[in-house]
């Protein structure tokens, strides 16, 4: 159903997820009526506010997760991200879609203490609190444990003069950042009058090193292509400038799926960065093998990501993007996120060894650029025409173009 769905009109689209059945009468009269966030809402959600920023908000469709297809909402304002997206979706779900995995899903929590008097007495302190400390811990939130989440476990480690301890919790389909900070500004004086110690600090930790999620897609490609694909995953584990940028090429597709669900996408993003140098150096969060004709790609990331909590599904376009998703819980929708990051590296690196990123991506930014050169709504559509087959587009050859539209 989706076939050429990106040269139909914003209507069009909206009127084919209404037919598949993947918005109902309300998202559809909102997304047909171009509806944003209402001041009154925005005003709740932040201090000072004075206006909403538009942010276009887009479909990637093709995508083919664990054999169950899916449509992915986006909000993104840079082109080609999509169309990047639904490209590689395409070519993978031609070899079999994307396979994900994920063993738990655990946040974690930590308190800092400094000025400690006998180190390794507080740490046997600590740890023969344990169990007295989860259970202080769960009993400040009984909603989450009657959902059946709540505090599985504590660890006390020595990071250079500080002493920490770790409080990892099921927080279920949130994030959970206001459950864990409650639980540990519970238990922190309790440790302190038990140790002699200052408090730091006591605050959610967004490396969630135990919300690990792994995609990876398996796929017939040209030889000379697969292996120059394997080639730029080993420059970027060679060269940190490459690295950063072949991540941001993944942060494309999960960002834009955090942001449109509603999701805190600076922890999720920051904790994946950090997972990128667990090794002591800054590396591709991507793996490339080419291997017996086959193309190997595997993305393993941490994922905070949540389905219940903090402005999700209060902003409408965040409750239409999970309606959009199939309403996932927050484990699928982290296999769902790093198969959209997998997705847009790949597509990316496939240009990128091929005929480059400029071919692809300068044919969709014209439009933007003739925005930026002042270009009236019914001149976008001519200058991008005028420009289709140009190798290489500035900004002053599309004002050149803009000025004899307009002789
Ligand atoms: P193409 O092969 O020239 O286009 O790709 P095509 O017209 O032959 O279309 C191929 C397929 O792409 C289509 O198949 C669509 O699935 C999709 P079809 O449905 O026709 O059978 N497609 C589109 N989907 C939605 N809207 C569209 C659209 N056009 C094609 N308008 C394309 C053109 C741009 C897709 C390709 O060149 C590409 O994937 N390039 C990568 C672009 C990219 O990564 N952009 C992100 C911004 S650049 C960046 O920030 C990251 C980077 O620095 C990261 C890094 O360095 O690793 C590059």
């Amino acid at each position: 159903m989706w076939k050429d769905s990106y040269k139909k009109t914003r209507l069009e689209r909206i009127e084919l997820l209404k037919e598949g059945k993947y918005i109902d009468d309300k998202d559809y009269e909102y997304l047909k009526n171009s509806e944003v966030l209402s001041d009154d809402l925005a005003d709740k959600f932040i201090e000072n506010q004075i206006s909403v920023y538009g942010i276009p908000f887009g479909i990637a469709t093709n995508f083919l997760i664990d054999g169950k297809e899916y449509v992915i909402p986006m909000a993104i304002e840079e082109p080609s991200v999509i169309a990047a997206s639904c490209n590689a979706a395409k070519i993978i779900k031609a070899s079999g879609g994307f396979k994900t995995s994920l063993d738990e899903r655990i946040m974690t929590g930590h308190i800092s203490y400094y000025n400690v008097k006998n180190i390794d007495g507080a740490v046997n302190i600590i740890n023969s609190m344990k169990e007295e400390l989860i259970k202080l811990a769960n009993d400040s939130q009984p909603n989450l444990i009657e959902l059946g989440g709540g505090a599985q476990s504590l660890e006390v480690d020595i990071k250079d003069e500080f002493l920490v301890v770790y409080l990892h919790v099921n927080t279920l389909d949130a994030m959970g950042a206001n459950s864990i900070n409650t639980m540990l500004e519970v238990i922190a004086p309790i440790i302190q009058e038990k140790i002699s110690a200052e408090k730091l600090m006591s605050i959610i930790s967004n490396y969630s090193t135990h919300s690990l999620v792994v995609a990876e897609c398996e796929l017939d490609i040209e030889e000379k292509i697969g292996k120059k694909i394997e080639m730029a995953c080993r420059f970027a584990n060679s060269d940190v400038y490459r690295a950063v940028t072949n991540n941001k090429g993944i942060f494309n597709g999960i960002d834009a799926l955090a942001l449109a669900t509603g999701n805190d996408w600076r922890a999720i993003e920051a904790g994946i960065h950090a997972y990128a140098a667990r090794n002591g150096k800054y590396m591709s969060l991507s793996e490339w093998k080419y291997e017996n004709g086959k193309l190997y790609g595997r993305l393993e990331i941490p994922m905070a990501i949540a389905s219940f909590g903090g402005s999700i599904k209060i902003n409408e376009i965040s409750k239409i993007s999970f309606d959009i998703l199939g309403n996932p819980d927050a484990k699928t929708l982290a296999r769902i996120t790093a198969c959209v990051g997998l997705a847009q590296n790949f597509a990316a690196l496939r240009a990128l060894v091929t005929v480059g990123i400029q071919k692809g991506h300068m044919k969709l930014q014209i439009k933007s650029f003739a925005i930026y050169a002042g270009a009236k709504l019914e001149e976008i559509d001519l200058i991008t025409e005028k420009l289709k087959n140009a190798k290489h587009i500035t900004i002053e050859d599309v004002k050149k173009v803009l000025l004899e539209i307009r002789k």
